[in-house]
Formats: structure tokens, sequence, C-alpha cells
């Protein structure tokens, strides 16, 4: 079971979309996965179509240590072998309830490890903050799964989000390490998307997926029906792209 944190401290450069499409297409594949939501936003949570005034146990009650980890999954109604922890508001308390706590960053660490490995995958959707709920989530991970979007700024805050995982392989996890870095809303035609590119492909070298995420309404619109993008219209640019990533990245967990 390999834990994976998409993290990326800036809100809104494709986290949520990209770790509820990449979720959704392994487990179209096969691949038994988990996703944890662990932002108080539950993009993730109603992007699977999960009515989040419905819940009774979320991962508000596992960070606190209320509950087991295993009573607050939800196997997904609209993907077979796609499981959902899922996230309220609630969640955005934690922070504060867990301050004192000792190990309060290996919280989330000790419940996942309370899973016995039933999962191939198991992905993370951080919040965009550097506080103890992302600690939580990089103290966890093996690797950490980076969406940058092809913006002006797209550097901007990378040196921080680097230097974070930095202190938690010093700190609280030595072996985590960069898994891989997908440039999202990207549009080739543009000089622009391609010097971003070039840029991040300098500073990140060899992790930088050969596939893009374009920019597409498609994408944009399908969270509002509570669908992945391979149920919403799997025949546009922005399905297309989520499934080749999803096998470029099963390819390179053989390599
Ligand atoms: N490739 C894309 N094309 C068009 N819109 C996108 C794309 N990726 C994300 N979005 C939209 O941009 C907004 C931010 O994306 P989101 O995945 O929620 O980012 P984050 O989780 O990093 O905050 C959302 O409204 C989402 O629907
Ligand atoms: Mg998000």
């Amino acid at each position: 079971m390999k834990v994976i944190s998409v993290f990326n401290q800036k809100g809104g450069v494709g986290k949520t979309t990209t770790n509820i499409n990449l979720c959704s297409y392994l487990a179209m594949k096969g691949y038994k996965i988990l996703t944890i939501d662990i932002d108080p936003q539950g993009n993730t949570t109603s992007g699977l179509g999960i009515d989040k005034s419905n819940i009774d146990k979320s991962i508000y009650d596992v960070i606190t240590n209320d509950s087991p980890l295993k009573d607050v999954i939800l196997k997904s109604q609209l993907i077979e072998n796609l499981y959902v922890a899922p996230s309220t508001l609630e969640l955005a308390g934690a922070e504060i309830e867990i301050i004192e706590m000792k190990n309060r960053e290996s919280i989330l660490k000790n419940k996942i490890n309370e899973l016995n490995s039933e999962y191939d995958y198991v992905f993370i959707d951080c919040p965009p903050s550097l506080g103890l709920l992302t600690l939580n989530s990089l103290c966890v991970s093996s690797s950490v799964l980076i969406p940058i979007q092809a913006e002006f700024y797209a550097l901007e805050g990378v040196g921080q989000l680097v230097n974070t995982i930095q202190l938690v392989k010093k700190s609280l996890n030595k072996r985590i390490y960069v898994e891989g870095v997908i440039l999202t809303m990207f549009d080739n035609r543009t000089k622009l998307s391609n010097e971003v590119c070039k840029e991040v492909n300098k500073y990140f070298e060899n992790k930088v997926y050969k596939t893009t995420i374009p920019r597409n309404i498609r994408l944009a619109e399908a969270p509002s029906f509570g669908l992945p993008i391979l149920l919403y219209d799997d025949k546009c640019k922005g399905a297309e792209c989520y499934d080749k990533l999803s096998e470029e990245f099963l390819t390179r967990q053989e390599g």
C-alpha cells in the first residue's frame, strides 16, 4: 500500500481535480484506491458525488482521535474499487483541537497504519496550507504529487513547498520524496505555458510528467454534477489527459 499526498499550498492549482480524476482512472483500471479528503472544503468528497450534509462520520472524527479510519470510509457508489474518507467543514476546527496533543503530526499515520495495507494506493487531497492537516498528510506519505498551474506566477511558492518537504524529510518522515509534478491548465499554444513548462522542468528535473492537463471546461463542470470526468464526459480532452496521466503514473511505479 502506497500513500501519496496531493499537495501544493497554493489554492486553485488543480489538486482536487487531479486527485478525483487520477483516483477514478486508477480504480477503473482495477486498483483498489482510497482517497482521503483532508481539506475542510471537502471538494473531493462532493466531487465524487457524496452529499456532505448526509455524512455521519468524517475525517474530522479520525483526526480528533474519536474514530478509527475504517469507520468513516465510504464505498463509492459511482466507481468500483474506489473508497472515500470524506471531509466536512467541521474539519476546519480540528487543527486547533489537536494542537496540544502529543504526536499531533502523526495522528493520520497511526490511523492509516491500522488499515492493514488493504488498498493499493491511498491518495490524500491536502488543503491549501502548510498547517497541521498538511503535516499529518506528509508525515504518513511515501511521496508527494505536486500539481502546478501553468501561469505567470507558477513557480512562486514552489521554493516554500520544496522547503516544507525537506523539513518533513529531516524530522518526521525521512523517506518522503517527490512522486511527480503535473502541469495543469496548460495551453500548448501559448508561449507562457511553454516557458512555464521549461522552468518547472529545470526546477524538478526528471520529475515532471510528460502528460500535461489542458484547461478544459468539462473538467470544471464535472464536480457540480458530483461526477469524475470519466463518468461526466469520457471523450473530452481533459478525460483523455487524466487517463493518460494515470498510465504514466503507473509506468513510473514499475520503473
Ligand atoms: N484543467 C482544468 N481546466 C479547467 N478548469 C479546471 C482545471 N483544473 C481545475 N479546474 C478548476 O479550477 C478550480 C480549482 O481547481 P481545484 O482542483 O479545486 O484546485 P485546488 O484543489 O488546488 O484548490 C476548480 O473550479 C476546478 O474545477
Ligand atoms: Mg482542493
